[in-house]
């Protein structure tokens, strides 16, 4: 290790060891948080020596984004998590501007992370984006003599220098495989993929996908995997533009499904489909858990809303770990099952009806799973409004005939002009609908039927604002379910 290296991974260490000290109650029990300043994408999601690994983007010094660092955790279960110290500083002449964004898989050689080096010509303000390597045990790493190891250059057609990164890795038979969120040179999205024997010498293998204009411009963030016999290529587009109830302005996730070929590395798919349809979802990544299930985990913000009040010391969450499917071609997304470990204190009414406005004796709370099944009824909407008191509601409210359903968090102490709603169009509308809610005090992570939609947001309001009601414009039945969750020791 070189002293520009070892001194500013060590200062970042120093000062988060410093603030972990610090209680912090306003984070979030379940869901990794930055230990202290900012955190957006997951980065480097893997199995390593028996134990799940999630590093993230990190600037610890300030809650806004700064030259990018790999903040580090691991877990055992996906909802119990340990921090570890940082692991990489952005120290060394090929990423003196950031470690952005990348991968991780378990080798012979130890724990080999690949993320993207960024530099900025002090002169110029050219950016370059390349993609290096560094390895370690799980907990200390070293960047490869190598580095770094794949430039655009080796791309045969003209793409972006500037915009090249967020590698993704994986092996297939004996061979690394990886794909490269980047962009032409119309900032049109592009997907290369490259492979290797030996992580070190890289081939293009030729466009994995690329955009047509349909979906945003630049792709970033992309995962290629195989889940129920279907490959699926998931991205995070920048500058969508608003597509009726599908696409949303602004940075969104999108999955292709189809079939991949790794004779001529071809991969066929159809049209895109959004991932999440909250506010606060990006740059999703995937790992494949110990008994095979595929496990998604994203950042739990958007680049456009910041809501973490300024006197907080930490800004920035991930999701709740998923599990995908694929069902009749589609994405199938439900919270890992290790949550319900967690569950104490179950209150439940089987076939209650409701109408008009009703509280139910043991619903409410911040922290916890909310299932509502509705079988039958005469009525038009229902609403269940949530982290409510006097002064704040958060809501969703389901329309029976269109099958429309919106998140509001517009009265959720939102003090900026951002976007406070959203609307998606539920596959199979009807009276019968099955909605599952994940609150984690700020968050609210909703799965409509069974996990064919999820919407993900965020939302601060005082903890006191705990009350759950239910308001139905008719009369319905439903089982309703609800368990806190609790991550005790
Ligand atoms: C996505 C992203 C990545 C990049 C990282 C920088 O949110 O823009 O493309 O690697 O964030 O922090």
């Amino acid at each position: 290790m070189d002293n520009m290296e070892k001194n500013i991974l060590d200062k970042a260490r120093q000062y988060e060891k410093n603030d972990l000290n610090r209680i912090n109650s306003s984070k979030s029990s379940f869901h990794v948080t930055a230990p202290v300043g900012w955190l957006n994408d997951p980065n480097g999601f893997s199995l390593f020596q028996d134990r799940y690994h999630l590093f993230f983007q990190y600037y610890p010094y300030d809650t806004n984004w700064g030259p990018m660092h790999w903040g580090h955790c691991t877990t055992e279960d996906f909802v119990k998590w340990e921090y570890l110290p940082a692991a990489l500083a952005p120290d060394k002449n090929y990423d003196k501007n950031g470690c952005f964004s990348g991968s991780a898989i378990e080798t012979e050689e130890g724990h080999v992370l690949v993320y993207t080096g960024v530099t900025v010509d002090e002169d110029t303000r050219e950016v370059r984006q390349m993609q290096c390597i560094s390895s370690g045990d799980g907990l200390d790493y070293k960047k490869w003599d190598c580095n770094p190891v794949i430039s655009p250059q080796l791309i045969t057609e003209p793409v972006s220098q500037a915009d090249f990164r967020d590698p993704k890795i994986w092996k297939y038979d004996k061979t690394y495989y990886m794909v490269v969120g980047s962009c032409d040179e119309k900032k049109l999205g592009r997907i290369p993929l490259f492979s290797s024997e030996d992580l070190k010498n890289w081939n293009y293998e030729g466009m994995l996908a690329r955009n047509d204009g349909s979906y945003g411009r630049m792709w970033e963030c992309p995962d290629f995997f195989e889940v129920d016999g279907t490959s699926v290529l998931i991205t995070s587009p920048q500058d969508m533009r608003k597509k009726e109830f599908e696409f949303h302005n602004g940075n969104g996730t999108i999955y292709f499904a189809g079939d991949f070929d790794y004779q001529t590395c071809e991969f066929h798919h159809g049209e895109a489909r959004a991932i999440d349809y909250g506010l606060d979802f990006y740059a999703p990544q995937t790992t494949m858990a110990k008994d095979g299930r595929r496990i998604m985990i994203a950042w739990m913000q958007s680049w456009d809303n910041k809501l973490i009040p300024e006197e907080y010391s930490w800004n920035g969450m991930m999701t709740l770990p998923r599990e995908l499917h694929i069902k009749d071609g589609r994405l199938i997304q439900t919270p890992v099952r290790e949550l319900e470990k967690y569950y104490v204190d179950k209150v439940e009414y089987e076939g209650i009806e409701l109408s008009g406005i009703t509280e139910l004796k043991g619903i409410f709370g911040r922290r916890l799973n909310l299932e509502m099944t509705v079988t039958d009824g005469e009525y038009d909407t229902f609403e269940i409004q949530f982290a409510k008191n006097q002064d704040y509601m958060t809501t969703c409210r389901y329309e029976a005939e269109t099958g429309i359903f919106t998140f509001d968090r517009s009265n959720s102490n939102i003090r900026r002009d951002v976007v406070g709603k959203r609307s998606i169009q539920v596959k199979s509308p009807g009276k019968r609908v099955k909605i599952q809610m994940i609150l984690d005090q700020h968050s609210a992570e909703i799965f409509i039927n069974d996990g064919e939609m999820a919407m993900t947001s965020v939302f601060i309001t005082p903890m006191e604002a705990e009350d759950i009601t239910f308001l139905v414009n008719g009369s319905l039945t439903a089982d309703i379910i609800k368990n806190e969750i609790c991550i005790c020791d």
